[in-house]
């Protein structure tokens, strides 16, 4: 699978290190070169003696060993890969802010190949800003991110923070950087637009009509698509996402009729089209130019329909295009979702429900159910909105593209 491939791996200090071990007989039994850098903390959770022997190679930790000096440079050029499993809270603060205080920061900062994260840390820690924060840098360096799974952790707490085991982390390797498993990169050469986020309707200069779509879904598809090959513009609304999406072109817009307008600009260009955006249906019919005063006990406004984006291209839409919506109902879910895949002409309808816990906005999770036009149905667990995306993903290639 990896026959030939040249990996640095780095380990940290971190309860998750005596997972790499399993990691590196892994990549060796998959055929790659292993080479490992572990941080002097590292030492304290792992045997260098047991890494050097499945490695077979000797392990390094030092930027200066006696004499001799730990040729980073070489080391950063010499592989195809360099991946961080796992990566601790504090390696992360380092890598993000490029500070180099040991042999695996050295040859991070060095490394001319892509780089790849597999972080492991409390579910506190992994919710804290700082550390979103730091992940943010590193996509935006180009870095990739294996996201973290959920299930026992270190401190006997139950959450967020477990590295991802070292079988996914060896097919999120084989998917994303050596192309040889079957879904990699199946949607090279295809253009795709995906729409995310709420749209903002003014009232007045300092008022809005919007709603509390975080856009995390919308963003989590955009990246998935990238993953499998697909060139991706994403047409957002207004977020408090960080927005470093290497890889996608990002328009960013606030109202109905922006989304409305970008879509319609690069939709027939497009192959694929997911429409994720909370849009507004309604928009106030006049938008002052001025501060509205509060005067009388009670005011009217009156609000007309917005655009409908969906159902636009659903009108324009030829045969190879695909078209995906979503809904998000409170009741008569499914009957509700089935119409609408219907009347908007879609192919694929998402569906999530109000009523299922972990589902809908804000969440860093979803729990969804897909119709297509054919009449199938594919439920799905709750999951994290990156896993969700990928069965989105995957359902539609095994329907249109397989
Ligand atoms: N949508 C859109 N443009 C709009 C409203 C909705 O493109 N002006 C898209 C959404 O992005 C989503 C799908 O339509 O993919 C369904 O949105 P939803 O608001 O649930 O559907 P509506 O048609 O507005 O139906 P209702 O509000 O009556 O449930």
């Amino acid at each position: 699978m990896l026959q030939g491939k040249k990996i640095v791996l780095g380990i940290t200090g971190s309860i998750a290190a005596y997972k790499s071990i399993y990691l590196v007989r892994l990549l060796v039994k998959a055929g790659a070169e292993v080479k490992v850098v572990i941080t002097p903390s590292a030492k304290d959770f792992i045997s260098p003696l047991i890494i050097s022997t499945l490695s077979r190679n000797p392990v390094l930790i030092d930027l200066f060993e006696g004499e001799s000096w730990a040729n980073h440079v070489m080391l950063g050029r010499w592989a195809d890969l360099m991946i961080v499993a796992p990566l601790s809270c504090n390696t992360l603060a380092k890598m993000a802010s490029g500070h180099c205080d040991n042999l695996l920061l050295a040859v991070y900062l060095s490394a001319t190949c892509p780089v790849v994260v597999a972080p492991a840390m409390d579910e506190d820690m992994w919710h804290h800003p700082a550390t979103k924060n730091n992940l943010a840098k590193l996509e935006s360096f180009g870095n990739k991110i294996i996201p973290v799974e959920k299930g026992d952790l270190a401190s006997g707490l139950i959450g967020d923070g477990r590295m991802a085991e070292p079988e996914s982390i060896l097919s999120f390797l084989a998917d994303n950087f050596f192309l040889t498993s079957p879904i990699a990169k199946s949607l090279q050469g295809k253009k795709a637009i995906v729409t995310a986020g709420p749209t903002y309707e003014h009232l007045d200069p300092v008022r809005f009509i919007g709603n509390h779509s975080s856009g995390k879904m919308g963003v989590a598809i955009a990246k998935e698509l990238e993953r499998r090959g697909a060139e991706v513009t994403l047409i957002i609304g207004p977020t408090q996402l960080p927005l470093t999406v290497n890889g996608i072109m990002l328009v960013q817009v606030t109202s109905a009729e922006e989304m409305y307008t970008a879509c319609q600009k690069v939709f027939a260009d497009t192959d694929i089209a997911i429409m994720a955006a909370a849009v507004a249906d309604y928009a106030p019919a006049d938008k002052s130019n001025e501060k509205i005063k509060k005067k009388d006990d009670k005011l009217i406004v009156e609000l007309v329909k917005t655009k409908d984006i969906l159902k636009s291209l659903g009108e324009a839409k030829r045969s190879e295009q695909v078209l995906i919506g979503f809904a998000l109902e409170t009741n008569n879910e499914k009957s509700y979702a089935k119409d609408k895949l219907l009347r908007k002409n879609a192919d694929m309808i998402v569906l999530n429900s109000l009523n299922d816990s972990g589902a809908g906005f804000g969440h860093d999770t979803n729990k969804i159910t897909i119709f297509d036009k054919g009449g199938k149905e594919f439920n799905f667990d709750t999951k994290s909105k990156a896993a969700v995306a990928k069965d989105i993903v995957d359902t539609m290639i095994n329907l249109y593209y397989a």
